[in-house]
């Protein structure tokens, strides 16, 4: 089957670069500007899936040069309702480990400059007290658990502007605010996704320890995309099997489709 569009998306985190085999691009353009690459669409399990690859294949962009708003909205405009978001992250508990999958269920923004709505003009204030889609979540967890992989269920995530990583003061004030997870692209692509109604699971995989939880070193990048890409397999497997269990664009039955609901919007949503 030749794919066009698609309603699932997956953003692909360092070293993330392609889902399948066989995968068409598609070049997309947005208002906002170019997206990070060509969009691959394809299908799985009979879903039709877009992937893009976060900082562009190759990592062109570092996570503060990252045109969210241009990913999400591409995405959105091929009919993707749903996006699936592997992240690599810092651990900041002893007891996450590199290699860990965790699904976390809150975020703590300390980026900065950082484009972060859609809506600069009107009054679209959306929700984000739960910035994660509870079904994407379950349905991740459930995948997890069936592939005997359980992911960790919940965890804080603080996302920090980069490109350098934290300090072991930075790093130890955010665990002792009871935040367990430290990453760079994690903020704004949640709460855009929820600006275009779109549902949004980040799938955390624990790339290191951060700075405050390891006296003896500090995390490198190299060490990030070292376990990145030993991981990537499996990340890639649990997507492809998370993907056909997600209810179709028209039955979901989470609270994100109905996020703008009552709101004028400036514009049409794509
Ligand atoms: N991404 C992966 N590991 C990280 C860390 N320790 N800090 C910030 N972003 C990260």
């Amino acid at each position: 089957m030749s794919v066009t569009g698609a309603e699932i998306g997956v953003i692909g985190g360092s070293g993330f670069y392609s889902l399948l085999d066989g995968m068409t691009d598609v070049a997309v353009t947005t208002p906002y500007g170019d997206p990070s690459d060509a969009v691959a669409v394809g299908e799985i399990g009979g879903r039709a899936v877009a992937f893009l690859p976060r900082h562009g294949r190759g990592h062109r962009l570092p996570a503060h040069e990252v045109n969210y708003r241009a990913n999400m909205w591409a995405l959105r405009s091929l009919g993707v309702r749903q996006v699936i978001a592997p992240v690599a992250v810092g651990s900041l508990r002893p007891e996450l480990g590199p290699g860990a999958v965790v699904v976390p269920d809150q975020l703590v923004d300390r980026t900065s400059g950082r484009a972060q709505t859609y809506y600069d003009s009107g009054a679209a204030h959306v929700q984000f007290a739960d910035p994660y889609c509870p079904a994407g979540r379950a349905a991740v967890l459930k995948a997890g658990a069936e592939a005997g992989q359980a992911p960790v269920d919940g965890a804080t995530m603080v996302v920090v502007q980069g490109p350098r990583f934290s300090t072991r003061a930075e790093s130890r004030w955010f665990a002792g605010q009871g935040w367990s997870l430290v990453n760079m692209t994690g903020h704004p692509e949640a709460v855009l996704a929820r600006e275009l109604a779109v549902c949004y699971t980040a799938l955390a995989l624990v790339t290191d320890y951060d700075a405050g939880v390891d006296a003896a070193s500090a995390v490198s990048q190299a060490e990030v995309f070292e376990v990145f890409a030993r991981n990537i397999e499996s990340l890639r497997d649990l997507v492809c099997r998370v993907v056909p269990t997600l209810p179709v664009p028209s039955a979901r039955s989470c609270p994100c489709p109905a996020a703008l609901d009552g709101m004028t919007l400036p514009f049409d949503l794509p």
